[in-house]
């Protein structure tokens, strides 16, 4: 295939680049390659940072992920309140975030970059229906919940989605097709996250197809240089939030954005906070917030050994019971110092099936775990804060993820918890939501984050509305009078 002189010097410093890193096995199909996919194959390779993937290769960074050491304790937390005092406190502290959010100081950031495989959904999550009864997606009900607050607090926050190659194209058109649901388009902030790529069990650079790298995500924790790579810590400052308020595309029971946290984390001067709900079973797959060395973290559910995950007190609860439900407040400056140098936290690896393209230019499919993944975790932030402030709420109040396809944290379990929310809130504002005999509602409701965004708004909505009468798949929504 013909060749300008300016690819042949291109091809020239990528093949003695790969060569010194062992790696230049991955140009072995250049020669078959038509013009345009060579150029853009070139694109690919010239971006991989090769110093780091020969870092991860080697091990170099190992000390950095050696925190499976040490005294390891449960992270202290601030309990739901059961306490007069314990409510006041709350009370401080949900008033301290919504002066927060009034004066404008918070932005959110909803990451959104996973490939959702578990859940076998091929457009990215947040498309995915959950609404019990409308069906609304995910992304929509984020984005009523910005309305609402917006209607509450008075400024829209910043909004800011943490995509990736597999779901950036695909949110974006979504967004656009939906009109950006009615927000104002200089509050809402795509941000497209890094991509590693991976390498096979002898380190070698994996090839997904003879003109490109089998690559992934590189995990949540790519989120804090995304921040900064893409505009999400400039647009911060433009509009003057000092905090960011983080959280998973999968969870529609998350308050967006929650003011109690918020006051906790600024009036107990936290760089880093973090909501946790009691895990429901010792093998729950959520990470444990921990303290090791007088410094918080959080030990992921597959690092957590057996003896302290089964570990229970004098009253029978787990020890390390504090799950991790990735609900954070962060600082603006805490992040601009984790990524003023170099690239940000460190890198955990997932071994997996990735599927390749061998020598002989075949496709392969592996049966069994093949290669490595590199991805970073934004909780492996936590350590590297001064303070940190550990929320424990109420799993029914806050928690419901759709992870599954079927079973625990499915679209199943998500909705029925949404619709078991909704009716908590809409008893407590005094309308008669029956149960059936096992306690549950008899059949699905909703309640639009227009109507209401929690048991408070409910009250107000409903004393406004007056007689509010229950009825399978009934949807409150924000003109419901
Ligand atoms: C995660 C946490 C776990 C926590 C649980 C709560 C990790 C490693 N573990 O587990 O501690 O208890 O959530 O639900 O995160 N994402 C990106 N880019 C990526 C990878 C993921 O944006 O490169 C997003 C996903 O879209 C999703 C979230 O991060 O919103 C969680 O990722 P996932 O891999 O599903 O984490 P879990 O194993 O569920």
């Amino acid at each position: 295939m013909a060749a300008t002189p300016a690819t042949d010097s291109r091809e020239r410093d990528l093949r003695d680049r790969y060569r010194s890193a062992g790696q230049e096995h991955v140009l072995r199909f250049v020669a078959e390659l038509e013009p345009a996919r060579r150029e853009a194959f070139f694109d690919e390779l010239e971006a991989v940072d090769l110093d780091l993937v020969t870092r991860l290769v080697r091990g170099d960074d190992a000390a950095a992920l050696a925190a499976t050491g040490g005294e390891i304790r449960p992270a202290p937390l601030v309990r739901l309140p059961s306490t007069d005092a314990e409510r006041e406190a709350a009370a401080r502290a949900r008033d301290e975030g919504e002066r927060m959010l009034r004066d404008g100081s918070v932005a959110v950031l909803t990451v959104a970059g996973g490939q959702g495989t578990r859940l076998g959904f091929d457009s990215p999550k947040g498309m995915y229906p959950i609404g019990p009864v409308s069906d609304r997606t995910l992304f929509r009900l984020f984005a009523e919940s910005l309305h609402a607050a917006a209607a509450t607090w008075g400024p829209y926050p910043l909004w800011m989605i943490l995509t990736s190659p597999a779901t950036h194209d695909a949110t974006l058109a979504y967004f656009a097709d939906e009109g950006h649901f009615g927000l104002p388009k200089d509050r809402l902030l795509f941000l497209m996250q890094g991509s590693m790529p991976a390498v096979d069990d002898d380190g070698k650079l994996l090839l997904a197809a003879k003109d490109r790298l089998a690559t992934s995500p590189n995990g949540h924790g790519g989120s804090l240089l995304a921040l900064r790579d893409r505009g999400g810590l400039a647009a911060m400052r433009d509009v003057g939030a000092t905090t960011l308020y983080y959280f998973q595309v999968d969870n529609p029971l998350v308050p967006i954005p929650d003011p109690v946290l918020l006051g906790h984390h600024r009036l107990g001067h936290a760089e880093m906070s973090t909501k946790v709900v009691p895990k429901r079973s010792p093998d729950e797959k959520v990470g444990v917030l921990c303290e090791r060395e007088g410094r918080t973290c959080v030990i992921e559910y597959s690092d957590l050994d057996e003896a302290r995950m089964n570990e229970r007190d004098a009253d029978g609860d787990l020890v390390f019971r504090g799950g991790n439900i990735a609900v954070h407040a962060l600082e603006r400056s805490f992040i601009e110092r984790i990524v003023e140098t170099g690239e940000g936290l460190p890198y955990h690896r997932a071994h997996k099936k990735i599927p390749f393209v061998d020598e002989r230019g075949n496709r392969v499919e592996p049966t069994n775990p093949n290669g490595t993944k590199f991805e970073m975790f934004v909780f492996d932030a936590l350590p590297e804060a001064r303070k940190t402030v550990t929320q424990e709420v109420a799993r029914e109040d806050e928690f419901a993820p759709v992870k599954n396809a079927h079973g625990e944290d499915s679209p199943d379990t998500s909705r029925r918890a949404l619709t078991e929310a909704y009716a908590r809130w809409l008893r407590a504002a005094g309308v008669d939501v029956p149960r059936d005999a096992d306690g549950l509602v008899p059949g699905a409701i909703e309640v639009s984050p227009r109507f209401a965004h929690d048991a408070a708004s409910c009250a107000a909505r409903v004393r406004e509305s007056g007689p509010l009468e229950y009825r399978d798949g009934w949807v409150l929504t924000h003109d419901e009078s």
